[in-house]
């Protein structure tokens, strides 16, 4: 890339990177085509998204590309029947891809494992047959509590191919939240491991399942396939816990795919909103399938000799839709990770990019700013090379970020892309192509396909370069199609905004150019480290100590994870504030919500600012805290 603009004025926002000649050249969608892509989409939106879809196998066609006779409950290829198993393991069994490596897999402490795409195919089928033999089926839903490991993968593609739904919950959750997660979705199974390796230590997994499980709910998890992974030791129960290695040893390398209705569910992940209780975001077989195996393939420009390695966790969406079924309905080469980006040092990254000679780098600007402490010394003892493409999620990355990533590991070459999309979206919505033209810390421009806005209030379009509300104003294929058990909490996304357009929770300006800039959530949501969590929940779990009378949570810039939660506590009568209870409800915090939910500090006071009907003024705190303009304080009660 050559670059208009220079590396040391880092406060200018205009600069403009444009992509090597030769890059373009190469690229799966050219400069012509991606235009062509968005004239077609704005002309005949269905249209666009039916040759998606026809790039992927299916059981039977649609009937209709979208029925949209009940907004705000879309309908994406009604009438079809398909699996995304079929399109992301069977197909590729049949064509070239069959011995290609399909998983590389490597273990904090350094051991490795790698799985083509019929050695995957079959220890899937293997595992889909075992949980059938143990009574799941078509609906059922399945917590997986587990690590990035390859049976991790594998699990989860098992149970979608017996028609079965996973919700993966984040192995740093605690219990008390798995359980929360586990009693909602009334799971009928738990998938999990022994242990697993973090850091240089092993963290028990099973042990935290056992203890979810009590009370969790009397009637639903009736077993729990274990896999041996870390040496730990574990109680196993007598007809309810199996040993994963145990299940699959006897049973066979065939089993048939399920033939599921396009809008059957797939999966549900929890994520935080506005009040205490996560929302359980379903995503259907059809919409899902081609939604993300179009975007993948544009935005990374999958070519057939990539390693792809995205390093997020596959307890978020990222992990779903960008470690695994993404890539593998692309047919690339998924790379996992099991342990501490920076164990046993903070060359471990760039370590594994050598070593499997790594493509395309997808992670987060926190990734990213934890690694720039260290500076160069790390990156440039390896080899980077292989390297073509880069990418960052979850949250905003400032220029000095981007530039360090785009300098140091991408040689000033590989186009970065900053991906804007949500749990609920499934796949990427606002995001550039490696040919676009880039500028630092923008998210650019909406894929094709994809209407987007900005906002104010009454839904009338902010001028350029002002901030609004940030809507999507045409459905897409890849969205949710619900949130478990909740269909009111579902409309309200389309309901915020007037005009029936799809509330992202998200503030962004949108520039001359039309390329947007995201700035962060409008409502009560922390982004910690790239992960959401609800103030709420926060408040909650602090409310459920013995000491704290109430609680109100604000998010507060940090330099590494972007934001991290700041508490201010009234405590009950009679208790003091101290240094020991400081840190109790720390590790209280860490207990009811596990390591997520960052508390960097905690501030006892005698009184919180309310509104007239006595709501907590969480924004006042928030001034007060930045050292900012309070605002109108009209409503605050009169002490
Ligand atoms: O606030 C936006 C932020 O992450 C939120 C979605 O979080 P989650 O559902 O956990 O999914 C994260 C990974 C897809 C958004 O509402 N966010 C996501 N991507 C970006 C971002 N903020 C700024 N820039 C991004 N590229």
């Amino acid at each position: 890339m050559d670059q208009s603009g220079t590396l040391d004025s880092l406060l200018q926002e205009e600069r403009v990177f444009r992509p090597l000649p030769q890059l373009v050249i190469e690229a799966n969608v050219n400069p012509q085509e991606l235009e062509a892509a968005r004239r077609q989409a704005e002309t005949d939106p269905l249209g666009y998204w039916e040759e998606a879809a026809d790039e992927l196998d299916w059981f039977k066609k649609w009937d209709q590309v979208l029925d949209d006779s009940n907004p705000p409950f879309y309908r994406w290829f009604a009438g079809a029947r398909c699996n995304v198993v079929y399109n992301a393991l069977d197909r590729h069994i049949e064509t070239g891809n069959k011995n290609k490596l399909a998983l590389i897999w490597e273990g904090e402490p350094g051991d490795s494992r790698k799985y083509t795409y019929y050695e995957l195919y079959r220890e899937v089928n293997r595992f889909s047959n075992a949980l059938r033999s143990l009574g799941l089926g078509k609906g059922d839903r399945v917590v997986v509590y587990m690590p990035p490991l390859p049976e991790t993968l594998i699990a989860m593609l098992a149970i979608v191919k017996l028609g079965a739904v996973h919700s993966v919950v984040y192995a740093g959750f605690s219990a008390k939240a798995l359980r929360s997660r586990i009693r909602d979705a009334e799971a009928k199974m738990v998938v999990t491991a022994d242990g697993f390796y973090r850091n240089g230590r092993v963290i028990k997994l099973k042990n935290t399942v056992d203890e979810a499980l009590v009370g969790a709910c009397s009637d639903c998890v009736d077993s729990m396939v274990v896999v041996h992974r870390a040496k730990v030791e574990v109680d196993m129960v007598e007809g309810r816990d199996f040993w994963y290695e145990d299940l699959i040893r006897q049973e066979r390398s065939e089993s048939p795919t399920e033939v599921m209705d396009a809008q059957d569910p797939l999966f549900m992940l929890y994520t935080s909103g506005t009040t205490g209780q996560p929302k359980g975001v379903i995503h259907a077989h059809g919409g899902y399938m081609v939604g993300v195996h179009r975007t993948l393939g544009q935005v990374f420009d999958i070519k057939p000799t990539d390693i792809f390695w995205c390093t997020a966790d596959p307890g978020w969406i990222t992990g779903h839709s960008s470690v695994v079924y993404g890539p593998l309905m692309a047919g690339t080469t998924t790379v996992m990770y099991e342990g501490h980006p920076l164990y046993p040092q903070a060359d471990r990254m760039w370590n594994i990019v050598a070593k499997h000679g790594v493509t395309v780098f997808y992670t987060t600007p926190t990734l990213i700013r934890m690694l720039m402490r260290f500076g160069t010394q790390y990156p440039k003892r390896f080899d980077l090379t292989s390297l073509r493409l880069l990418g960052t999620v979850g949250e905003s990355i400032s220029p000095e970020a981007w530039l360090w990533f785009y300098k140091n590991i991408g040689r000033s070459e590989c186009p970065l892309l900053d991906t804007w999309w949500q749990t609920e979206t499934g796949m990427f919505m606002i995001s550039p192509l490696p040919i676009s033209l880039l500028k630092p810390g923008s998210v650019t421009r909406p894929l094709p396909g994809i209407e987007a806005a900005v906002v104010d209030k009454d839904g009338k379009p902010a001028p350029p370069g002002k901030g609004g509300l940030l809507v999507l104003t045409r459905p897409w294929p890849a969205m949710m199609t619900g949130l478990f058990k909740d269909e009111d909490r579902y409309k309200e996304y389309w309901q915020q905004v007037p005009g029936g357009v799809y509330f992202a929770g998200d503030v962004a300006k949108k520039d001359e150019d039309g390329y947007y800039w995201i700035q962060g959530r409008a409502d009560d949501v922390l982004n910690i480290a790239g992960h959401r969590i609800g103030t709420a929940e926060l408040e909650n779990a602090f409310g459920a100590h013995r000491a704290v009378s109430e609680a109100a949570v604000i998010g507060v810039p940090d330099r590494i994870k972007g934001e991290v939660a700041k508490a201010f506590i009234l405590l009950n009568p009679g208790i003091e504030p101290s240094d020991d209870l400081n840190k109790e409800l720390k590790r209280h915090i860490k207990n009811e919500l596990g390591p997520v939910a960052v508390v960097k500090s905690i501030e006892f006071r005698d009184s919180l600012p309310r509104t007239r009907s006595g709501k907590i003024m969480r924004r006042v705190l928030k001034a007060q805290e930045l050292g900012q303009d309070v605002g109108d304080l009209t409503t605050l009660e009169a002490d």
